[in-house]
Protein backbone atom coordinates (compact mmCIF):
# COMPACT_ATOMS: atom_id res chain seq x y z
CA UNK A 1 0.00 0.00 0.00
CA UNK A 2 1.56 3.18 -1.05
CA UNK A 3 -1.11 5.78 -0.02
CA UNK A 4 -1.90 7.50 2.93
CA UNK A 5 -6.52 7.80 3.29
CA UNK A 6 -8.49 10.19 5.33
CA UNK A 7 -10.51 7.52 6.74
CA UNK A 8 -12.74 9.50 9.08
CA UNK A 9 -13.18 12.97 10.35
CA UNK A 10 -15.02 13.78 13.95
CA UNK A 11 -15.78 16.55 15.87
CA UNK A 12 -16.16 17.64 19.94
CA UNK A 13 -17.35 20.33 21.76
CA UNK A 14 -18.05 21.74 25.33
CA UNK A 15 -21.87 21.62 25.69
CA UNK A 16 -22.32 25.41 26.42
CA UNK A 17 -22.95 27.32 23.57
CA UNK A 18 -22.67 31.21 23.76
CA UNK A 19 -24.13 33.55 21.39
CA UNK A 20 -22.71 37.42 21.24
CA UNK A 21 -25.85 38.97 23.05
CA UNK A 22 -24.65 36.67 26.17
CA UNK A 23 -21.12 38.58 26.32
CA UNK A 24 -22.68 41.67 26.09
CA UNK A 25 -23.73 41.11 29.65
CA UNK A 26 -20.46 40.82 30.68
CA UNK A 27 -17.94 43.00 28.55
CA UNK A 28 -18.71 46.40 26.61
CA UNK A 29 -19.29 44.70 22.94
CA UNK A 30 -22.25 44.06 20.78
CA UNK A 31 -23.59 41.63 18.40
CA UNK A 32 -23.80 44.15 15.97
CA UNK A 33 -20.27 44.53 15.94
CA UNK A 34 -19.19 41.32 16.15
CA UNK A 35 -21.04 40.10 13.38
CA UNK A 36 -20.56 43.19 11.12
CA UNK A 37 -16.23 43.02 11.80
CA UNK A 38 -15.77 38.89 12.47
CA UNK A 39 -19.01 37.08 11.05
CA UNK A 40 -19.25 35.24 14.50
CA UNK A 41 -22.72 34.76 16.10
CA UNK A 42 -21.81 31.82 18.33
CA UNK A 43 -19.29 30.00 20.38
CA UNK A 44 -19.15 26.89 22.87
CA UNK A 45 -17.23 27.58 25.83
CA UNK A 46 -15.84 25.09 28.55
CA UNK A 47 -18.04 24.99 31.84
CA UNK A 48 -15.44 22.38 33.21
CA UNK A 49 -14.43 20.31 29.85
CA UNK A 50 -10.79 19.97 29.42
CA UNK A 51 -8.83 19.55 26.33
CA UNK A 52 -8.68 16.22 26.63
CA UNK A 53 -12.13 15.79 26.99
CA UNK A 54 -13.15 17.43 23.93
CA UNK A 55 -10.37 15.60 22.23
CA UNK A 56 -12.07 12.12 23.00
CA UNK A 57 -15.38 13.20 22.42
CA UNK A 58 -14.02 14.38 18.52
CA UNK A 59 -11.62 11.03 18.19
CA UNK A 60 -14.19 8.46 19.16
CA UNK A 61 -16.89 10.14 16.32
CA UNK A 62 -13.89 10.01 14.00
CA UNK A 63 -13.53 6.23 15.12
CA UNK A 64 -17.14 5.24 14.46
CA UNK A 65 -17.21 6.71 11.18
CA UNK A 66 -13.51 5.37 9.34
CA UNK A 67 -15.10 2.15 10.75
CA UNK A 68 -11.79 0.98 11.78
CA UNK A 69 -11.29 -1.08 15.43
CA UNK A 70 -9.68 1.30 17.91
CA UNK A 71 -6.53 -1.31 18.24
CA UNK A 72 -5.25 0.27 15.12
CA UNK A 73 -4.19 2.92 16.08
CA UNK A 74 -0.72 3.27 16.24
CA UNK A 75 0.11 7.04 16.24
CA UNK A 76 -1.44 10.17 18.34
CA UNK A 77 -0.88 13.47 17.47
CA UNK A 78 -2.62 16.03 18.78
CA UNK A 79 -2.03 20.05 17.88
CA UNK A 80 -2.92 22.42 20.50
CA UNK A 81 -1.78 25.44 22.16
CA UNK A 82 -3.71 25.05 25.33
CA UNK A 83 -2.88 21.11 26.34
CA UNK A 84 -4.25 20.69 29.92
CA UNK A 85 -0.75 20.52 31.41
CA UNK A 86 2.91 21.02 30.13
CA UNK A 87 3.00 17.10 30.37
CA UNK A 88 1.98 14.34 29.84
CA UNK A 89 0.92 15.63 26.89
CA UNK A 90 -2.98 15.77 25.44
CA UNK A 91 -1.94 12.83 22.56
CA UNK A 92 -0.72 10.62 26.05
CA UNK A 93 -3.40 10.97 27.89
CA UNK A 94 -5.58 10.84 25.29
CA UNK A 95 -3.85 7.12 24.53
CA UNK A 96 -5.05 6.30 27.96
CA UNK A 97 -9.08 7.39 28.04
CA UNK A 98 -9.26 5.56 24.42
CA UNK A 99 -7.92 2.50 26.33
CA UNK A 100 -4.61 2.04 24.29
CA UNK A 101 -2.51 2.08 27.15
CA UNK A 102 -1.31 -1.32 26.59
CA UNK A 103 -1.09 -0.55 22.80
CA UNK A 104 2.31 0.00 20.72
CA UNK A 105 1.21 3.79 20.14
CA UNK A 106 3.37 6.90 19.17
CA UNK A 107 1.97 10.07 21.03
CA UNK A 108 3.08 13.66 21.35
CA UNK A 109 1.36 16.67 20.97
CA UNK A 110 2.66 19.91 18.54
CA UNK A 111 2.15 23.56 18.61
CA UNK A 112 1.82 25.30 15.23
CA UNK A 113 -1.22 27.44 16.64
CA UNK A 114 -3.66 27.69 14.15
CA UNK A 115 -1.67 25.81 11.50
CA UNK A 116 -1.21 23.23 13.87
CA UNK A 117 -3.50 20.67 11.86
CA UNK A 118 -1.93 21.13 9.14
CA UNK A 119 1.35 20.45 10.51
CA UNK A 120 0.15 17.23 12.14
CA UNK A 121 -1.30 15.84 9.15
CA UNK A 122 1.92 16.29 6.96
CA UNK A 123 4.18 14.22 10.21
CA UNK A 124 1.42 11.99 10.30
CA UNK A 125 1.20 11.22 6.36
CA UNK A 126 5.35 11.51 6.33
CA UNK A 127 5.39 8.75 9.46
CA UNK A 128 3.06 6.29 7.54
CA UNK A 129 4.58 6.94 4.45
CA UNK A 130 7.87 5.93 6.08
CA UNK A 131 6.15 2.72 7.74
CA UNK A 132 6.24 4.02 10.93
CA UNK A 133 2.98 3.96 11.33
CA UNK A 134 -0.21 2.00 10.47
CA UNK A 135 -3.06 4.42 11.12
CA UNK A 136 -2.67 7.45 12.81
CA UNK A 137 -5.42 9.68 15.04
CA UNK A 138 -4.30 13.47 14.52
CA UNK A 139 -6.37 16.46 16.33
CA UNK A 140 -6.65 19.86 17.09
CA UNK A 141 -7.96 20.69 20.05
CA UNK A 142 -8.40 23.86 22.06
CA UNK A 143 -9.99 25.20 24.99
CA UNK A 144 -9.05 29.11 24.01
CA UNK A 145 -11.52 30.04 26.82
CA UNK A 146 -8.92 29.54 29.60
CA UNK A 147 -6.80 31.74 28.01
CA UNK A 148 -8.22 34.92 26.70
CA UNK A 149 -8.51 37.73 28.72
CA UNK A 150 -11.86 37.97 29.47
CA UNK A 151 -11.24 41.68 29.96
CA UNK A 152 -9.86 42.13 26.62
CA UNK A 153 -13.01 42.97 24.13
CA UNK A 154 -10.70 43.29 21.13
CA UNK A 155 -9.33 39.64 21.44
CA UNK A 156 -11.99 37.93 23.91
CA UNK A 157 -15.25 37.69 21.32
CA UNK A 158 -12.75 36.15 18.99
CA UNK A 159 -12.39 32.77 20.25
CA UNK A 160 -14.15 29.27 21.31
CA UNK A 161 -13.44 26.07 22.18
CA UNK A 162 -13.45 22.80 20.01
CA UNK A 163 -11.91 19.95 18.90
CA UNK A 164 -11.62 17.90 15.57
CA UNK A 165 -10.21 15.02 14.81
CA UNK A 166 -9.14 12.39 11.61
CA UNK A 167 -8.00 9.06 10.89
CA UNK A 168 -4.96 8.93 9.10
CA UNK A 169 -4.43 5.20 7.34
CA UNK A 170 -2.55 3.21 5.15
CA UNK A 171 -4.42 2.92 1.79
CA UNK A 172 -4.40 1.71 -2.11
CA UNK A 173 -5.53 4.97 -2.85
CA UNK A 174 -4.16 8.86 -2.12
CA UNK A 175 -5.65 11.11 -0.09
CA UNK A 176 -3.13 13.60 1.03
CA UNK A 177 -1.26 14.64 -2.50
CA UNK A 178 0.48 17.43 -1.19
CA UNK A 179 1.34 19.43 1.89
CA UNK A 180 3.29 22.46 3.21
CA UNK A 181 4.17 23.81 5.85
CA UNK A 182 6.08 27.22 6.93
CA UNK A 183 7.12 29.27 9.85
CA UNK A 184 8.86 32.80 10.44
CA UNK A 185 9.62 34.00 13.71
CA UNK A 186 6.80 36.57 15.50
CA UNK A 187 9.33 39.15 16.13
CA UNK A 188 6.82 42.31 16.59
CA UNK A 189 5.04 40.05 19.23
CA UNK A 190 1.66 39.87 16.59
CA UNK A 191 0.03 37.05 18.46
CA UNK A 192 1.05 35.43 21.51
CA UNK A 193 0.02 33.36 24.52
CA UNK A 194 2.52 33.91 27.32
CA UNK A 195 4.65 31.31 29.28
CA UNK A 196 2.43 30.18 32.68
CA UNK A 197 4.00 28.95 35.80
CA UNK A 198 7.51 30.65 35.18
CA UNK A 199 8.73 31.39 38.63
CA UNK A 200 11.93 29.87 39.50
CA UNK A 201 14.45 30.13 42.42
CA UNK A 202 16.05 33.47 40.46
CA UNK A 203 12.84 34.89 38.78
CA UNK A 204 9.28 35.74 38.78
CA UNK A 205 7.08 35.91 35.82
CA UNK A 206 5.23 38.74 35.90
CA UNK A 207 3.92 38.63 32.28
CA UNK A 208 -0.02 38.85 31.51
CA UNK A 209 -0.61 34.96 30.63
CA UNK A 210 -3.09 36.11 28.28
CA UNK A 211 -3.70 35.89 24.76
CA UNK A 212 -2.65 39.17 22.97
CA UNK A 213 -2.78 39.72 19.35
CA UNK A 214 -2.49 42.77 16.94
CA UNK A 215 -5.24 42.21 15.03
CA UNK A 216 -4.70 44.70 12.28
CA UNK A 217 -1.32 43.08 11.50
CA UNK A 218 -2.57 39.19 11.70
CA UNK A 219 -4.96 40.17 9.48
CA UNK A 220 -2.53 41.63 7.02
CA UNK A 221 -0.26 38.44 7.37
CA UNK A 222 -3.60 35.98 7.23
CA UNK A 223 -5.17 37.13 3.98
CA UNK A 224 -1.59 37.36 2.26
CA UNK A 225 -0.44 34.15 3.88
CA UNK A 226 -3.84 32.34 2.58
CA UNK A 227 -3.25 33.81 -0.93
CA UNK A 228 0.52 32.59 -0.97
CA UNK A 229 -0.58 29.49 0.32
CA UNK A 230 -3.39 28.39 -2.47
CA UNK A 231 -1.43 29.77 -5.61
CA UNK A 232 1.64 27.67 -3.84
CA UNK A 233 -0.34 24.28 -3.76
CA UNK A 234 -2.10 24.74 -7.09
CA UNK A 235 1.88 25.69 -8.80
CA UNK A 236 3.23 22.57 -7.00
CA UNK A 237 0.18 20.31 -7.59
CA UNK A 238 -0.30 21.24 -11.47
CA UNK A 239 -4.08 22.15 -10.28
CA UNK A 240 -6.43 25.42 -11.35
CA UNK A 241 -8.54 27.07 -9.24
CA UNK A 242 -11.33 25.39 -10.96
CA UNK A 243 -10.23 21.78 -10.27
CA UNK A 244 -10.92 22.17 -6.42
CA UNK A 245 -14.21 21.48 -4.87
CA UNK A 246 -13.46 23.59 -1.65
CA UNK A 247 -11.11 25.66 -0.01
CA UNK A 248 -11.34 25.43 3.81
CA UNK A 249 -9.57 28.18 5.39
CA UNK A 250 -8.92 28.68 9.36
CA UNK A 251 -11.58 30.10 10.42
CA UNK A 252 -10.76 33.21 12.39
CA UNK A 253 -12.61 36.16 10.14
CA UNK A 254 -15.49 36.10 7.54
CA UNK A 255 -13.93 39.23 6.09
CA UNK A 256 -10.10 37.46 5.74
CA UNK A 257 -11.91 34.41 3.34
CA UNK A 258 -13.97 37.33 1.80
CA UNK A 259 -10.67 39.42 1.14
CA UNK A 260 -8.98 36.54 -0.34
CA UNK A 261 -12.07 35.35 -2.33
CA UNK A 262 -11.97 38.56 -4.05
CA UNK A 263 -8.53 38.72 -4.67
CA UNK A 264 -8.04 35.35 -6.51
CA UNK A 265 -11.20 35.63 -8.13
CA UNK A 266 -13.07 32.67 -6.95
CA UNK A 267 -16.50 32.25 -5.89
CA UNK A 268 -17.07 33.14 -2.11
CA UNK A 269 -19.44 29.97 -2.22
CA UNK A 270 -16.52 27.65 -2.57
CA UNK A 271 -14.88 28.66 0.91
CA UNK A 272 -16.30 26.82 3.25
CA UNK A 273 -17.04 28.69 6.01
CA UNK A 274 -18.80 28.07 9.62
CA UNK A 275 -16.94 30.97 11.95
CA UNK A 276 -20.69 32.09 12.84
CA UNK A 277 -21.22 28.79 14.93
CA UNK A 278 -18.13 28.11 16.58
CA UNK A 279 -15.50 31.32 16.06
CA UNK A 280 -11.93 31.08 16.48
CA UNK A 281 -11.28 27.23 17.63
CA UNK A 282 -7.19 27.33 16.54
CA UNK A 283 -5.82 24.54 15.49
CA UNK A 284 -9.53 22.83 16.14
CA UNK A 285 -10.98 24.43 13.28
CA UNK A 286 -9.80 23.29 10.06
CA UNK A 287 -10.75 19.23 10.86
CA UNK A 288 -13.53 20.84 12.69
CA UNK A 289 -14.76 22.17 9.38
CA UNK A 290 -14.01 19.15 7.15
CA UNK A 291 -16.02 17.34 9.83
CA UNK A 292 -18.89 19.37 9.35
CA UNK A 293 -18.54 19.12 5.53
CA UNK A 294 -18.77 14.88 5.64
CA UNK A 295 -21.84 15.43 7.94
CA UNK A 296 -23.47 17.67 5.69
CA UNK A 297 -22.55 15.30 2.67
CA UNK A 298 -20.94 18.45 0.63
CA UNK A 299 -17.99 16.03 -0.27
CA UNK A 300 -17.86 13.32 -2.65
CA UNK A 301 -15.81 10.92 -3.82
CA UNK A 302 -12.59 11.98 -5.77
CA UNK A 303 -13.31 16.20 -4.79
CA UNK A 304 -10.06 18.14 -3.90
CA UNK A 305 -9.86 19.96 -0.79
CA UNK A 306 -7.46 22.49 -0.25
CA UNK A 307 -7.27 23.50 3.49
CA UNK A 308 -5.03 26.40 4.60
CA UNK A 309 -4.25 27.44 7.38
CA UNK A 310 -2.19 30.18 9.17
CA UNK A 311 -1.32 31.85 12.69
CA UNK A 312 0.73 31.93 15.69
CA UNK A 313 4.18 31.21 15.29
CA UNK A 314 4.07 32.44 12.38
CA UNK A 315 2.60 29.88 10.85
CA UNK A 316 1.26 28.98 7.81
CA UNK A 317 0.84 26.07 5.51
CA UNK A 318 -1.56 24.28 3.21
CA UNK A 319 -2.61 20.55 2.24
CA UNK A 320 -4.43 19.45 -0.90
CA UNK A 321 -6.51 16.51 -0.65
CA UNK A 322 -8.45 14.39 -2.64
CA UNK A 323 -11.29 12.83 -1.06
CA UNK A 324 -11.40 9.15 -1.11
CA UNK A 325 -14.98 7.36 0.34
O1 LIG B 1 -6.29 32.64 14.58
C1 LIG B 1 -5.34 33.64 14.68
C2 LIG B 1 -5.51 34.57 13.59
N1 LIG B 1 -6.29 35.72 14.01
C3 LIG B 1 -6.78 36.53 13.10
O2 LIG B 1 -6.65 36.27 11.93
C4 LIG B 1 -7.45 37.82 13.54
C5 LIG B 1 -7.16 38.90 12.52
N2 LIG B 1 -7.71 40.21 12.86
C6 LIG B 1 -9.03 40.47 12.86
O3 LIG B 1 -9.82 39.58 12.62
C7 LIG B 1 -9.49 41.89 13.07
O4 LIG B 1 -8.38 42.75 13.05
C8 LIG B 1 -10.26 42.09 14.42
C9 LIG B 1 -11.61 41.38 14.35
C10 LIG B 1 -9.43 41.53 15.57
C11 LIG B 1 -10.51 43.57 14.65
O5 LIG B 1 -11.20 44.14 13.55
P1 LIG B 1 -10.81 45.62 13.06
O6 LIG B 1 -11.73 45.96 11.97
O7 LIG B 1 -9.34 45.57 12.74
O8 LIG B 1 -11.16 46.49 14.33
P2 LIG B 1 -10.23 47.50 15.15
O9 LIG B 1 -9.21 46.74 15.92
O10 LIG B 1 -9.75 48.53 14.21
O11 LIG B 1 -11.24 48.15 16.14
C12 LIG B 1 -12.17 49.11 15.68
C13 LIG B 1 -12.95 49.64 16.84
C14 LIG B 1 -12.11 50.22 17.97
O12 LIG B 1 -12.79 51.38 18.44
P3 LIG B 1 -12.30 52.86 18.02
O13 LIG B 1 -10.90 52.95 18.55
O14 LIG B 1 -12.36 52.89 16.53
O15 LIG B 1 -13.29 53.74 18.69
C15 LIG B 1 -12.19 49.16 19.04
O16 LIG B 1 -12.07 49.68 20.34
O17 LIG B 1 -13.76 48.62 17.42
C16 LIG B 1 -13.58 48.61 18.84
N3 LIG B 1 -13.73 47.24 19.33
C17 LIG B 1 -14.90 46.74 19.74
N4 LIG B 1 -16.12 47.27 19.85
C18 LIG B 1 -17.10 46.46 20.32
C19 LIG B 1 -12.77 46.29 19.39
N5 LIG B 1 -13.31 45.16 19.87
C20 LIG B 1 -14.62 45.40 20.10
C21 LIG B 1 -15.69 44.61 20.56
N6 LIG B 1 -16.90 45.19 20.66
N7 LIG B 1 -15.54 43.33 20.91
Amino acid sequence: MSGVKIAGVGKGLPKKRVNNFELESYIDTSDRWIQERTGIKNRYISTGETTLDIAYEASKDAINKAKIKLEEIDLIIVATVTPDCFTPSVACLLQGKLGLGDKKVMAFDINAACTGFIYAMKIAKELIDGKQSKCALVLGAEILSKVVNWKDRNTCVLFGDGAGAAILKESEEESILYSMAYSKPDEKEFLHINSIGVNNLFCKNENDTHLTMNGKEVFKFATSSIKYSIKDILEKSGLNIDDIKYFVPHQANYRIIKNVAVDLKIDESRFFINIDEYANTSSASIPMALSEMYERNLISNGDYIVLVGFGGGLTWGASLIRWVS
